[in-house]
């Protein structure tokens, strides 16, 4: 069992919790992902580890409560414990010392997954540029880890209630514009499929490298059963061995879009049994 060390809400429906789990702790690297599972009915989740802490043996997770499981575990308290908790998992993040700056972008809960990879690119001496965004203020995360990061954050929101008015590839596009290109090494960028698609957009004209992490559905997490199969340079991958990172030229978002949608009458059906069961139809949280 691991258990729940401490949780913190940061948001609405957006927690962070820090899990017991040595092994994984050790052995994370940037961009790698966890599958749990919270007990023996549940079904299995994976989530990026947004830091770690290997004297403590701990790691980070951030995560929205969006379906059934997410929910459940939104409700689990410290000290609560979870059944299975599987990683590290994925291929870690790319990291080297780039000649020019690197544009890190996280959007909504992205920014969680696109923190650990700026703490490792600034770790070995890049400037690192990051823009994170969110619909409005109160759903803005981890502003001030990924200032401590950063040798320049750019805050956006939507309705401009925080930092820049407007969407985090406009200042994308701003920052490419005012670096020149040329000196733009590297752009990762991790937030909702339309995001990443957009970021992606943004930075080809500009033939700026630009990495994102993408999320579809994942069963066994182990290559076996091809739930997470996304095209890519006309290629088919599986995310959960082959990624979840991709250069964001190449992928096919129409498809990742239509994969994402393809249970969603049974992920709101899970969802409101559970919410009628547990809570007479409401949200604990909220
Ligand atoms: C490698 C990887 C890393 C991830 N890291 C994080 C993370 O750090 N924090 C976090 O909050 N989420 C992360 N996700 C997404 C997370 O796994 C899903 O939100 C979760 O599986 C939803 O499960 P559920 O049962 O709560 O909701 P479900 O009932 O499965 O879905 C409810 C609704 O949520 C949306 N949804 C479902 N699956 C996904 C998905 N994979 N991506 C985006 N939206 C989805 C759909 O709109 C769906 O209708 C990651 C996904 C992957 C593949
Ligand atoms: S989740 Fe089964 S192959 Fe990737």
């Amino acid at each position: 069992m691991f258990e729940i060390v401490s949780k913190e809400k940061l948001g609405p429906a957006v927690f962070r919790m820090d899990i017991a789990a040595p092994d994984i702790a050790r052995k994370h690297q940037a961009g790698n992902f966890i599958m749990l599972r919270i007990n023996e009915e549940g079904e299995r989740i994976p989530l990026t580890v947004a830091d770690k802490d290997a004297e403590k043996g701990t790691v980070t997770l951030v995560f929205q409560a969006v379906g059934k499981t997410s929910a459940e575990l939104a409700e689990l308290c410290e000290g609560d414990s979870l059944l299975d908790f599987v990683g590290p998992l994925g291929k870690p993040t790319h990291i080297e010392k780039f000649n020019g700056v690197v544009v890190c972008v996280g959007g909504g809960i992205g920014v969680a997954p696109v923190h650990p990879i700026a703490c490792a690119l600034k770790d070995i001496g890049n400037r690192v540029i990051s823009i994170i965004g969110a619909r409005s203020k109160e759903l803005l995360i981890m502003e001030e880890e990924m200032k401590a990061t950063s040798d320049e954050l750019i805050v956006c929101t939507d309705d401009g209630s925080y930092g820049k008015q407007g969407f985090v590839t406009e200042a994308l596009d701003e920052v490419i514009r005012r670096e020149g290109k040329e000196n733009v090494a590297l752009v990762v960028a991790i937030g909702p499929v339309p995001m990443m698609r957009f970021c992606a957009k943004t930075t080809e004209p500009y033939g700026v490298h630009t990495e994102v992490s993408l999320n579809p559905i994942m069963v066994d997490a182990t290559g076996m059963c091809g739930a997470c199969r996304v095209t890519v340079g006309g290629e088919t991958k599986f995310a959960c061995v082959d990624g979840p990172e991709f250069d964001g030229h190449k992928v096919d978002f129409d498809e990742l879009t239509k994969r994402l949608a393809m249970y969603k009458e049974s992920e709101a059906r899970a969802m409101k049994i559970y919410e009628e069961a547990s809570h007479g139809g409401k949200r604990c949280w909220e």
